[in-house]
C-alpha cells in the first residue's frame, strides 16, 4: 500500500459517519489503527478524534439483523453468540474498571483522555445490551442481561478480568501514585485486553459477517466500537511510552506483566474447554475460512508492533512473542487431550506446510 492510499483509508475510517460504518472493512480499521503508533499522537490527538467520532446506539437499527440472525446455521449462531456473549461481559468489566486508572493518571490530558474512553465502555456495554435485548432476545434490563450471560463467561476469561484486570486496578486504586503499579494495569487493559483480545475477536467476527454479508446494525455498531477501541489502543501505547521515557526502569515493568499475561491470553483465544463448531475447511469455500495460524500471527504482529512502539527492544519484543506463540501449541493439544478430535489448526498445518 503507497503512503497516500494508507492515508486516504485514515481520513476515509476516521470521517465516516455511524451510518457509512457499514461499508468499512475492519482491515481498514486496522490501517488507522497502526497510524496510531505513530510517536507524535497526543492524548490531544485522541481526544480530538473522539470529539468527531461520536454516535449514538439508539440510531442503530437491528431490523434486518433480527430477519437474519435466523438464517445462520446452528453451528454458526452458536460460534458467534459465545464470541458476543465474552464481548458484552468484557464491555461491563472495562467500564467499572478505568476509574482507578484515569485517578491515578499522572498528567491532566491522559485523566482527560480516559474521561472519554469511560463514556465509550459505558457505550459498548449498552450496544450489547440492546443488540442481546433485540436480536438475540435476553432482555430484562442491563443487570438482568448480564445476571443471564455471565455463567458463560470461560475459564481463560475468568482468569483475566477476575483476577488479572481486577487485580492490577485493584493496586493502582490502593496506591495512586505508584508509577509501575499504573503501567501493569494499563499492559493489562489497553494492550492486552483491548489490544490482543478485543481487537483481534472483533476482526474475526466482522470478517465473518462480511464473508456472509449479514447483521447491518451490529456490523456498523461493532465497527464503530472498534474505531474506538483503536483510539484506546492507540493511548495505551502513547502513555506507555510517555511513562517510560519518564523512568526507563518501567521497560521491564511492561515486559514481566506481558510475559506473565502470555498463557491466560492464550488460554482465553484458544479456550480448550469449548468444542468449536467450525464448517471443515476442506469443503469451505478460501473466503469464509477462519485459519487459527492466521489468526495467531495476526495477534502477535499488531502486538508486536504495539511493543515496539512502547520503547521495548526488538530482542524483548521477540522474547515475548515467543511466549504467547508457544502456549498456542500448548492450548490446541489440550484442547485435543479434552475434546477427543483433532484442533480445526492441524488442517491448516498440513495444507500451509
Ligand atoms: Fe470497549
Ligand atoms: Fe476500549
Amino acid at each position: 500500500m503507497s503512503e497516500t492510499t494508507a492515508a486516504d483509508v485514515v481520513r476515509k475510517v476516521e470521517e465516516a459517519p455511524l451510518g457509512d460504518l457499514v461499508r468499512i472493512s475492519i482491515d481498514e480499521v486496522q490501517v488507522q489503527m497502526d497510524s496510531y503508533l505513530d510517536a507524535e499522537m497526543d492524548s490531544a490527538s485522541f481526544y480530538r478524534r473522539w470529539e468527531k467520532q461520536q454516535w449514538a446506539v439508539q440510531d442503530l437499527d437491528f431490523s434486518a439483523d433480527v430477519q437474519q440472525w435466523t438464517s445462520l446455521d446452528e453451528g454458526q449462531r452458536d460460534t458467534v453468540r459465545r464470541t458476543m456473549t465474552l464481548f458484552f461481559i468484557g464491555e461491563q468489566a472495562v467500564t467499572d474498571t478505568l476509574s482507578p486508572v484515569l485517578h491515578a493518571a499522572p498528567h491532566e490530558d491522559e485523566r482527560i483522555f480516559l474521561a472519554t474512553q469511560i463514556a465509550d465502555e459505558a457505550r459498548h456495554a449498552v450496544f450489547f445490551q440492546r443488540f442481546f435485548d433485540e436480536v438475540l432476545e435476553v432482555h430484562g434490563g442491563l443487570g438482568a442481561a448480564l445476571r443471564a450471560v455471565s455463567p458463560a463467561a470461560t475459564a481463560g476469561f475468568r482468569k483475566i478480568f477476575e483476577t488479572h484486570l481486577a487485580e492490577a486496578v485493584d493496586v493502582v486504586r490502593r496506591k495512586p501514585h505508584d508509577r509501575k503499579a499504573w503501567v501493569e494495569a494499563v499492559v493489562t487493559y489497553h494492550i492486552v485486553i483491548e489490544g490482543y483480545l478485543a481487537l483481534s475477536g472483533q476482526r474475526s467476527l466482522l470478517r465473518f459477517f462480511r464473508a456472509v454479508g449479514l447483521m447491518p446494525g451490529f456490523y456498523t455498531g461493532f465497527t464503530a466500537v472498534a474505531r474506538d477501541e483503536s483510539r484506546h489502543v492507540g493511548f495505551g501505547v502513547m502513555a506507555l511510552r510517555r511513562r517510560i521515557r519518564e523512568d526507563p526502569e518501567l521497560a521491564r515493568a511492561v515486559t514481566l506483566k506481558m510475559l506473565e499475561l502470555a498463557e491466560p491470553t492464550v488460554q482465553t483465544v484458544v479456550n480448550p474447554d469449548n468444542r468449536l463448531r467450525l464448517p471443515d475447511p476442506e469443503t469451505t469455500q478460501p473466503d469464509m475460512r477462519q485459519s487459527p495460524l492466521e489468526l495467531r500471527q495476526f495477534s502477535l504482529d499488531q502486538t508486536g508492533k504495539r511493543l515496539r512502539a512502547v520503547g521495548l527492544s526488538d530482542t524483548t519484543v521477540d522474547e515475548v512473542l515467543e511466549a504467547y506463540r508457544g502456549n498456542y501449541e500448548k492450548y490446541w493439544s489440550l484442547y485435543e487431550q479434552k475434546q477427543g478430535v483433532e484442533h480445526p489448526v492441524r488442517w491448516y498445518q498440513r495444507n500451509l506446510a
